[in-house]
């Protein structure tokens, strides 16, 4: 999904939240399996989350940064700082993606995995509430700092 369905604040936000419900679901399932000594389905559910990571939530952070993102600061300049910070929040996700890779290459599928994917679940869930709250929510945004700047100068 790009262009215009991605602005619609609610559809997009289906989106985070479905990939990032079965991203928790995989993590969980992940930690039992590891905690089970189940060595062989702890690898297959580690290459599913990976390509649930990058099919999902890479993917769409790639959509974003080719339509969505320039479209938003073509039509409102002032956005440009927070489409940066928005787009190394991808980058953190997608260096965070390519750990999980080296560490199922290396087999490590232990503790270490699992609390990568927290990380991850985190930093996109964050990521997630800025771009409804303050990309999509930036009429409301835009006031706050207008009314801010007023405030310095009076
Ligand atoms: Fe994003
Ligand atoms: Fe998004």
């Amino acid at each position: 999904m790009s262009g215009p369905s991605l602005k619609k604040q609610d559809a997009h936000d289906l989106i985070h939240e479905s990939a990032l419900n079965e991203a928790k679901e995989l993590r969980m399932l992940l930690q039992k399996c590891v905690e089970d000594g189940q060595k062989e389905k702890a690898i297959k559910v580690a290459e599913v989350s990976i390509e649930h990571w990058e099919s999902r939530t890479l993917q769409h952070a790639s959509s974003e940064e080719e339509g969505l993102y320039k479209e938003m600061v073509t039509e409102k300049p002032h956005l440009k700082t927070l489409v940066i910070q928005l787009t190394r929040d991808h980058d953190l996700m997608r260096k965070m993606v390519e750990q999980m890779k080296a560490l199922l290459i290396n087999n490590e599928i232990d503790e270490k995995l699992v609390s990568l994917m927290d990380s991850l679940i985190i930093v996109d869930s964050l990521h997630n509430d800025d771009e409804m709250n303050k990309l999509l929510g930036h009429k409301e945004f835009y006031k706050l700092e207008i009314a801010e700047e007023s405030d310095e100068i009076a």
